[in-house]
């Protein structure tokens, strides 16, 4: 291995009971591992404090009530938003998105354009592809540039008067590739365009301000930010939520109900019908709170020295091509001559390390990259230098077992 962290390890292993000694684990794009702190918080939560919320008028329901809006006031808190009512909890990015896509895409109409770009994650193309084939609307793809990062000056001149919605990614899932999203939301906001920014792979890996980046909505998932599966964010701003109508009716998300008609809540309960994911709100609350007691600019930091470091060892290899920039938010994909990611992923599972391999459910793009499915590391707080050296060893494997 050619580079060293050129930042102290963060020395957060010990705090993930999932990772045993000697397994390298480099599929946090994937889904991150848990600390002991996120396990302890969903553990109190069933174990000691569960309740319903919202509903009862005993005193554990109270505190229940109490800690889970508690948790929402926390992510609020974490990327800069106004208000917690401005944060709506679902299950993940993906809901989030199909969210927008039925409730804020009501009020489009054929001919309406959507700009989403070649590098999307399928949640971020198939609620549009939907909603198109509801309206009528046209979708525009912005391209890369050849380091495979958004190409910015390209997504501008698609920018029209139609222009509804610009949808993108903060840092891409395959290439790790950061957009500079201040700069697409005055792009947008100049034509009156919207910005929606898929922040999954973003929010566990750099300090994100919804404020600062000037966008409309942003989602992300918590389980990618070592907190459980099935809990998510979407925020978007308080009048732009107030003018949205629901997407799911149930319990929760009402005012009132007749057989005549039904009144709704006001956000963001408007869009939480049912008993919401009460303990992994609670989880993610202690996610948040534990990469925050590391700081994000830390783990930025850490992440992009290993990044660098898996990019100049994986440069050693003649058969092995890279995608994506130089500056990936810690997430490396690659391929190898004459070898499929899935037998890189199974001969490396075997010297103890996990990648994720195949098309990162990200077909465009790996028609853009020409390829029909790459392998990736993806590093979390828990990863060391060590790791990227046993990747180098299981690389080796690799090249000796396929010439
Ligand atoms: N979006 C997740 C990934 O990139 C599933 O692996």
């Amino acid at each position: 291995m050619s580079t060293l962290l050129s930042t102290r390890p963060l020395d957060t292993v010990a705090d993930f009971p999932a990772i045993p000694s000697g397994w390298a684990y480099l599929d946090t794009a994937a889904t991150a591992q848990k600390p002991q702190p996120v396990i302890d918080a969903i553990t109190r939560a069933y174990a000691q404090d569960y309740a319903t919320v919202h509903r009862g008028v005993y005193q554990r329901s109270a505190s229940m009530t109490y800690a889970f809006e508690a948790a929402r006031e926390r992510v609020a808190r974490f990327i800069g938003a106004g208000a917690a009512d401005e944060i709506v909890f679902v299950r993940g990015a993906t809901e989030a998105i199909n969210l927008v896509a039925h409730s804020w895409g009501q009020r489009l109409q054929a001919g309406d354009r959507i700009l989403i770009s070649a590098l999307e994650h399928h949640s971020n193309i198939v609620p549009w592809q939907m909603l198109r084939d509801r309206t009528g609307i046209e979708i525009d793809v912005a391209p890369l540039t050849d380091d495979h990062r958004i190409d910015l000056d390209a997504l501008e001149a698609l920018l029209t008067p139609r222009t509804k919605l610009v949808s993108i990614a903060h840092v891409s899932n395959v290439l790790g590739s950061i957009a500079d999203i201040a700069r697409v939301a005055s792009a947008a906001h100049a034509v009156g365009a919207m910005l929606l920014v898929d922040g999954c792979q973003a929010a566990p890996r750099l300090a994100v301000d919804v404020a600062a980046l000037g966008c409309d909505f942003y989602t992300f998932s918590g389980h990618k930010l070592y907190g459980p599966t099935g809990i998510g964010v979407l925020w978007a701003r308080a009048d732009i939520l107030a003018g949205m109508p629901p997407w799911q009716g149930g319990g929760a998300m009402i005012e009132t109900v007749s057989f005549e008609r039904t009144t709704y809540a006001p956000p963001p309960a408007r869009f939480e019908a049912g008993t919401p994911h009460i303990v992994g709100a609670l989880g993610l609350a202690a996610a948040i709170d534990y990469v925050e007691s590391i700081g994000l600019d830390r783990i930025a930091r850490h992440e992009d020295a290993l990044a660098h470091a898996a990019r100049d060892m994986l440069r050693s290899f003649n058969s092995i091509r890279l995608f994506g920039p130089d500056n990936s938010a810690g997430i490396v994909s690659f391929a190898m001559d004459g070898v499929h990611p899935h037998d890189i992923g199974t001969i490396l599972d075997e010297a103890g390390i996990a990648i994720r391999a195949g098309h990162h459910c990200a077909q465009p793009l790996m028609e853009r990259l020409g390829v029909a499915a790459t392998a990736r590391a993806s590093f979390g707080i828990y990863n060391i230098d060590e790791d990227v050296a046993r990747l180098a060893g299981g690389i080796e494997k690799v090249v000796r077992i396929f010439g």
